[in-house]
This record gives structure tokens, sequence and C-alpha cells, in this order.
């Protein structure tokens, strides 16, 4: 088993793993039995038109794409909440033996300190003269599992049962501090003149099909409306909505510049990731690793995981719209390299693992590739060869590409590819 789903879904010796599994051994992996298929163009319009100014993209063709991805597939979220506040309920500006700067902040989208909440944990580093650039991504474990300073608070959100690694009833313990540092290597992103800050993806919305009663939906979704309408978020829009509400915060924070803020995310938190940076263009550069079927993997090629797949084992991370398309991805209006595509002219960065073969490292490839065209309307290079580069090598200009040797996971080497990719493009003010 490979090491992320060891921690992800560690007790559940039969469960998700084992459905996914048994899925996984029926899937494709042969290029030779990809089905023919035809990509939509990003740069022609539903109707019809070719898109030949950055002004015609930005009017008319970017909207409707967001339009279809949000009503097809993602499902459309609310705006900033009215009532949306926040306390800086820590601040140490010598944590980590005087090397960072340690806050956490406490996000309440309703009014009053009852409602859902979501605490963002940021690190700082402490010699910075000035605003920093700053990665901001959500956590799998709880913020106290990426680090093992003891001043984390410990989340009290659902957290799916593992005793070994300290979560009982659905609850974290403090046997679970510090249980995935690797993803987050704090030291080295502080050391490249980064900050970085990360949240439990289980404070916005818990990662099971409940109908939509738990987390940040109770606030929408009363007796009158009991569930979201088949156009409106699934939890991937909702996690990614709660990335925009902590770039709300970001944006009055003194220590950091928000107009230089990246969103990273892993597997389904890579997709929750590509889903934020395309809806909301004040995230500064994007990064989606290992991010696959519903991420940046091209759907038609039904690689690895596929449209039923996915949403017959999360029916919950998708809008009901999505459903239709199970086993029907050609009639999809859309595909992954469009909405790679809605991140121009900014950054973006798509990264696979070799291993990671269920979620389709050369159809997450192909995505950054067909999205280059809308690219190279602004005036930046992309990716311009079809086949994928070697390992350990990043390629590409202003979208572009990284594959490393091994299996799923967030790891120290795809943070070097990201800071490598952010000094490039982020990180020094023209
Ligand atoms: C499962 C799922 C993937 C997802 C991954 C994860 O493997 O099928 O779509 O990316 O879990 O988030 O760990």
């Amino acid at each position: 088993m490979c090491r992320v789903y060891s921690w992800i879904f560690p007790s559940l010796s039969f469960g998700l793993i084992g459905v996914t599994w048994l899925m996984a051994q029926d899937a494709n992996y042969d290029e030779a039995l990809v089905p023919k298929y035809e990509l939509p163009d990003p740069l022609v319009t539903i109707k019809g038109d070719r898109v030949t100014t950055t002004e015609q993209w930005q009017q008319v063709r970017r909207p409707e794409l967001l339009r279809l991805f949000e009503e097809q597939m993602y499902g459309r979220a609310p705006g900033v909440p009215s009532q949306l506040h926040w306390e800086i309920f820590d601040e140490d500006r010598k944590a980590l033996d005087g090397l960072a700067v340690r806050k956490q902040v406490r996000i309440y989208f309703g009014p009053g300190k009852a409602g859902p909440k979501m605490d963002l944990l940021m690190w700082l580093p402490n010699q910075a003269t000035e605003r920093v650039p700053f990665f901001l991504g959500l956590n799998f474990v709880g913020n106290h599992g990426t680090s093992s300073d003891p001043a984390v608070r410990i989340t009290d959100s659902w957290m799916r049962d593992d005793p070994k690694a300290g979560v009982v009833q659905n609850r974290a313990t403090e046997e679970s501090r510090g249980r995935d540092q690797e993803s987050w290597p704090v030291l080295d992103i502080l050391a490249r003149g980064y900050g970085v800050g990360t949240i439990y993806y289980g404070d916005i919305d818990p990662d099971f099909d409940d109908q939509f009663h738990n987390g940040v939906h109770q606030l929408y979704h009363g007796p009158g409306q009991p569930r979201p309408t088949p156009e409106e978020w699934g939890s991937i829009a909702t996690w990614a909505w709660g990335l925009s509400r902590a770039l709300d915060y970001l944006e009055s924070d003194p220590d950091v510049d928000g107009k230089r803020v990246a969103v990273v995310g892993h597997s389904r938190l890579g997709k929750t990731a590509m889903w934020a940076g395309a809806v909301d263009d004040r995230f500064a550069l994007v990064i989606s690793n290992n991010s696959g079927c519903g991420g940046a993997a091209l759907s038609r090629r039904q690689v690895g995981e596929t449209v039923k797949r996915i949403n017959t084992s999360f029916p919950h991370w998708f809008c009901d719209n999505f459903q239709q398309y199970n086993g029907r991805e050609e009639h999809l209006p859309i595909d992954q390299h469009q909405l790679v595509a809605l991140v121009a002219p900014r950054p973006v960065l798509i990264t696979s693992a070799e291993e990671d073969r269920w979620a389709d490292p050369r159809g997450e490839f192909l995505a950054a590739y067909h999205a280059t065209p809308v690219y190279r309307l602004f005036g930046k290079e992309g990716l311009t060869d079809d086949e994928m580069p070697p390992l350990g090598q990043l390629t590409g200009g202003q979208v572009a590409y990284f594959i490393r040797s091994g299996e799923h996971a967030m790891t120290p080497v795809d943070w070097r590819a990201y800071l490598d990719f952010a000094d490039r493009t982020m990180k020094y003010k023209p």
C-alpha cells in the first residue's frame, strides 16, 4: 500500500482502499487501449467563434468555460459570507528555534463563534524585511499533523478513524502530532524566502457523504433547501471556497504579500488547488500535485481512475450533474486542459509521480500541453513538445510540468520543483 494511502485511510484495510484497489484492477493502463478522442478546443467559443485576442478570452471564453466547469462538474459555490471574521489566537515570532514566525488564525464562516470555522497555521521566515510570497494548501492530517511543534492546535474536526496514528472516535489526539511532516518541509520553504500556511480540509467540509449537512454547508442548506442543487458545490468546490476565504484573511496579514499567494495541493487536494486557482484569480500561482481524475488528468483518456469510478467511490466530491458523464466522457463539454487554461496568464505547475498510474501521469502532462495555446495568446510559453520530459526535470514556461520517480505523495523533491518554479514566476516583483 503506498505511503499516502496508508495515512489517509490507514485503518480501512478493506474500506475505501479496498474499493479503490478492486477498481484499480480493471482500470486501463495500456496506452494502446486509450480510446480515440477529440479534445474540445479551449480557443473556440460555444457559438463556434475562434478566440484570437486576450480580451475575447477574458470576456467571453473564460467566463463560459468557468460556467461549464461549475455547472457540469464541481458545482457553484456562494460568494464571501457577510459574517466572515477571524481571530489570531497564537503568534510566536521566535518559533522553530528562532527561525520562524508561527501564527494561528481561526477563521469563522458565520456569525459568532459557535458555527463552522477553520484554523489556518502559518509559518513565515523571521528575517523577512518585507511582505513575503506565500504558499497556501490544505492538509489531510490536521495542522498538528504537519508539524511536531507542540504549540500547534489539534483540530477538533471530524477525522477518519485511525487508532494506530492517534485518531480515535473520529477525533485527533496528541499521538497524531507530526505524523505527516514530510509533505510540509517548512524549514526548506522558509529558507527560500517564502511563507507557508495550511488548513485541515475537514475543518471546511468533512470528507464523507453525509448529504451535505455538516461542515460549512450547514450555513447554506437549511430546512428549506436540505442539500445543494445538481449544479451547486460538491466537496471539492467547498474546499476550494475555503482556500479563497483563507486568502481573504491573508490579504489583510501585514507579513504576507497577498498579491503573491500560491495555491498548492496534493491528490484530491490537488484537484481542489486546481479548481481554487481556476475560479479565484487572486491566486498568483497554482500547483497541482498528483491530482489525477477530476484534477489535471484528461478525462477522455480514461486511464487509471475514470469519471464513473470517481463518482461511485466519492459521490460527494463533484456536483450531481457530473454523474451524467459516468462512462460517457466523450459527452463532456469540457476537459481538464481547459481547467489548466483557466489559470492563464498566471503561472501553473502540474506535477506527477512515475508510479502513480491511477492518476494517469501522461494525462496530467497532456492537460498542461494542451493548455499551452491559451498561454501563447498572452505571449507566454508553455510546453512545446508532447513527449513527456525526463524524470526530475522541471519543464515548460508559464505552464510547466514536473515528474519524479516514486509513488503518489507530496515530497520534499516536489517542493524543490515548486520553489524553483515560484522563484522564476512569482517571487520577484516586476
Ligand atoms: C483516491 C481517489 C483519487 C484521489 C486520492 C487521494 O485514490 O481515487 O481520485 O486523488 O484518493 O486524494 O488520495
